[in-house]
């Protein structure tokens, strides 16, 4: 029997009592920011989270593609899959699965400047006909078990319900499909509770991106057990989110004139946010990617 974890109450610490409405707005002033803004330090996939370096010497365009190569084996695609993105972005995985996988996506995000960049780049790419956009919350969704694979990458952060969240994507999937979540993490509940609630931190949860939590991964893994999935597999990728902040940094400090043409006083607050970040990788935060089937056996064929 699988639990109802519906009624789990939210247990955010960074903004109490912060409704799940009142997140989207504050994460949509950030993410509705031009999009020229974030073409400037993301790379040109304009993806807002972790590349993949591991051990090698990659550059970020070449450490992202080889992230969203690891997310697909990750979900166990081989081609033509039906895939739900929930937290899009701009694109990048969207673009990516219905690109090199002929994947039919259908891509979830609240922010409508994010709606409209990626319809315009699915079309611009010959991919209109497997992109599905659709603005919404994740709380909105009706899960009807059809895809074959959702992915949540670096969205759980932003969500003051991450068991209601994670029970609408895990029964979106339909049996055997695979759920893929990134996301960044305190070490431990103790250095959640000691180092949430220090200005350093709350100014990147509250005045960078509106709302922010983020959970220890035994928070996350624990929602994922009650949504009835198995969990598959569990990745430590905080070096490579390290490597990654760096070469944003890098990217925001050359284009700082142009940052600020776009919007005035951005590239100080987008460094304030990136090195603050920097500061806590491997001391107070991690980053993590994990992995879970519609299955009683967990069966899962890994390669990545
Ligand atoms: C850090 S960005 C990651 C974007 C993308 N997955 C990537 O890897 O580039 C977080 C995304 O989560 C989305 N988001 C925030 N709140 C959401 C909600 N309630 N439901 C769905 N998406 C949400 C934001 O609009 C944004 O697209």
């Amino acid at each position: 029997m699988t639990p109802d974890t519906t009624s789990t109450p939210s247990d955010t610490l960074g903004t109490p009592g912060i409704t799940a409405a009142d997140a989207v707005v504050a994460t949509n002033h950030h993410y509705d920011l031009p999009p020229e803004v974030f073409a400037t330090f993301l790379g040109e996939r304009m993806k807002y989270t972790c590349g993949l370096y591991g051990t090698a010497d990659l550059s970020l365009d070449e450490a992202q593609t080889a992230k969203l190569r690891f997310i697909a084996r990750r979900l166990g695609l081989r081609g033509g899959e039906r895939v739900l993105d929930i937290g899009a972005g701009w694109g990048s995985l969207t673009c990516y699965l219905a690109a090199e996988y002929g994947c039919e996506v259908v891509a979830v995000t609240p922010s409508r400047v994010q709606i409209d960049h990626l319809t315009e780049r699915a079309a611009r790419l010959g991919l209109g006909h497997r992109v599905t956009t659709d603005r919404r919350s994740v709380y909105d969704l009706d899960p009807d078990g059809s895809f074959d694979a959702v992915a949540l990458v670096g969205v759980i952060e932003h969500l003051p319900d991450h068991h209601a969240a994670l029970a609408t994507a895990a029964r979106s999937l339909r049996p055997g499909g695979h759920l893929y979540v990134s996301a960044s993490c305190y070490r431990s509940q103790w250095h959640r509770a000691v180092y949430a609630p220090r200005p350093a931190s709350r100014d990147v949860a509250e005045n960078i991106f509106g709302h922010a939590d983020l959970r220890p991964l035994s928070a996350l893994l624990a929602a994922v057990e009650d949504t009835g999935l198995s969990l598959v597999s569990t990745t430590d990728l905080t070096r490579d989110y390290r490597r990654t902040v760096r070469a944003w940094a890098d990217n925001v400090r050359a284009a700082r004139t142009r940052v600020d043409a776009l919007v005035p006083g951005l590239a100080d607050k987008l460094l304030r946010y990136l090195e603050t970040t920097e500061a806590g990788w491997g001391r107070t935060t991690k980053h993590y990617a994990f992995t879970a089937v519609r299955s009683r056996w967990g069966h899962h064929e890994e390669t990545a």
